[in-house]
């Protein structure tokens, strides 16, 4: 392979943006583009994207990275896909157009089909099939929700005349030549098992859809993408968008390619993803098993003709408790300046924060829970809450390590030696210092954090001829800072039983 031609360009279209990376063939960052998504609030508790935004917007920031970068689209050897995970959207197959807005993860219209589903019974069979909960999080009562409010939807879908996708699924149509009515009909329509195992339609044991599952949400298969391994190529883009056409090699959920990109290529690995949520994923290889603790199982990205599993936590407020303390507590006038408020304050001075603005993900599940401020004192300031907003993404975090440790049992808790972190907040040292004393473990932050779009990076070079094995990858990771624990166990364990009180008091 030439030189030039060892450039990846990485699509990673994030809840809060769309970005595009070029990396080059030793992973470093060569250039990044990003835009901003428009979030849509229709009424309390519904998240929209629009679909057509995301789609200009990608295209814009690949281009841009691209130029940034001096390269043209012949010097890429590949693209690698990333996304928002769940984020459910329904195309008309002819027109390009979708038939409503996208429903985002976060979205929780559909927790009341979740709970008739529950009441028929069938949370175990959708639990033993796909891994996953009966929560309105996931994208299967998404998209049923659609079929049954957009007029007519269930009937086209019925005929082919509609197609279903994450994320992923609609970049890749798009780019295949979706975008342009002379092509569109040659369009790929396809996922990869990292995405598809979020959808509650998905058994990741066979690696296929199925019928019981397409049955329990009256979901015509003809609405469904094609679903391959995560390093594949895909189909290569339309000549004109990029300016040549270049092989789609690589597309795995966002969490799932971060784990990728983090090297955690081995059973027992962890990393942690300090985002607008927190994700934390650990390689569990070929096994598939279910949590006791009140975590999910998911397909991690797909190398080989094995599947391969991760067991996930995932935080629905993380680094969003940053963003309140911004704008709706207006204690701080941008996120940067969160880490020296919280460290005027030698602790939080007993204050614990619940942030549970839209109910409280793994490991507790409670849609319900809304968020609390508990231990007030009359010398409580600012700067306790603060440094209290931010201990929380640590002890939410704790709690999913913890779940993992109690789910491997005592064998396996010691066998957790360290947690690799990435994303927004983990350039935040007061956090990963607490983080590491929580958990008793080494917090690794790597060189390059950029880490889920490396992932998807690293999963196109390795269908595309770049990178030859895996060994390769893990070589390339390196540690930038180590946040050894110095906080007594006892200390920790102390710390962690006042949370978990805090917890039920906002769960009473
Ligand atoms: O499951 C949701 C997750 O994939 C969203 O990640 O980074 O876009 O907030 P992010």
């Amino acid at each position: 392979m030439s030189a030039s031609k060892s450039y990846l360009l990485a699509l990673d279209q994030g809840t809060s943006s769309s970005r595009s990376i070029v990396f080059d063939r030793d992973g470093n960052v060569v250039a990044v583009a990003q835009r901003e998504l428009r979030q849509i609030y229709p009424q309390p508790g519904w998240v929209e994207h629009d679909p057509r935004e995301i789609w200009a917007d990608q295209l814009a920031t690949a281009r841009e990275a691209l130029a940034r970068a001096g390269l043209q689209a012949s010097d890429l050897a590949g693209i690698g896909i990333t996304n928002q995970r769940e984020t459910t959207l329904v195309w008309d197959r002819a027109t390009g157009e979708p038939v409503a807005n996208a429903i985002v993860w976060q979205d929780r219209r559909t927790a009341p089909m979740c709970e008739r589903l529950r009441e028929r019974g069938l949370e175990p069979m959708f639990r033993a099939r796909t891994g996953l909960v009966l929560d309105a999080y996931f994208s299967g009562t998404k998209l049923a929700w659609l079929l049954d409010r957009v007029p007519g939807a269930r009937e086209r879908a019925a005929v082919g005349e509609l197609a279903f996708g994450t994320i992923d699924s609609w970049l890749i149509w798009q780019l295949t030549g979706g975008a342009d009515r002379a092509t569109r009909a040659k369009a790929v329509h396809a996922t990869d098992v990292s995405n598809a195992s979020r959808t509650l339609l998905f058994d990741v044991h066979a690696n296929r859809w199925h019928d019981e599952l397409l049955g329990a949400l009256d979901v015509p298969r003809a609405l469904l993408p094609q679903v391959h391994r995560s390093s594949h190529v895909f189909g290569e883009t339309t000549p004109d968008l990029l300016g040549a056409p270049v092989p789609i090699g690589g597309v795995a959920g966002d969490q799932q390619s971060a784990l990728f990109g983090q090297a955690c290529f081995g059973p027992g690995q962890v990393k942690n993803t300090y985002g607008t949520g927190c994700f934390m994923l650990m390689n569990t290889g070929a096994r598939f098993e279910t949590s006791t603790h009140g975590l999910i199982t998911t397909s991690a990205a797909q190398t080989g003709a094995e599947p391969q599993y991760a067991r996930e936590g995932s935080v629905f407020v993380g680094g969003a408790v940053v963003q309140w303390l911004r704008d709706g507590l207006q204690a701080i006038r941008s996120s940067t300046e969160v880490e020296a408020l919280a460290a005027s304050v030698p602790d939080s001075g007993g204050v614990l924060f619940v942030p549970a603005f839209t109910g409280l993900g793994a490991p507790y599940w409670k849609p319900d829970a809304r968020g609390a401020i508990v231990g007030l004192s009359r010398g409580t300031t600012i700067a306790h809450i603060a440094r209290a907003a931010l201990e929380s993404i640590a002890f939410q975090s704790a709690a999913l390590l913890d779940a993992m440790r109690r789910d491997a049992g005592p064998d396996g808790a010691s066998s957790v030696a360290e947690l690799r972190v990435d994303g927004g907040a983990s350039v935040n040292d007061l956090l990963m210092q607490f983080q590491a004393d929580l958990l008793g473990i080494p917090v690794l932050r790597p060189r390059v954090t950029e880490t889920t779009a490396l992932g998807a990076a690293y999963l196109a070079g390795l269908a595309c001829g770049v990178y030859a094995s895996t060994d390769e990858l893990a070589a390339q990771w390196r540690v930038e800072r180590r946040f050894v624990p110095t906080m007594s166990r006892s200390e920790a364990s102390e710390r962690m039983a006042r949370w978990e009180h805090a917890v039920a008091q906002a769960t009473a």
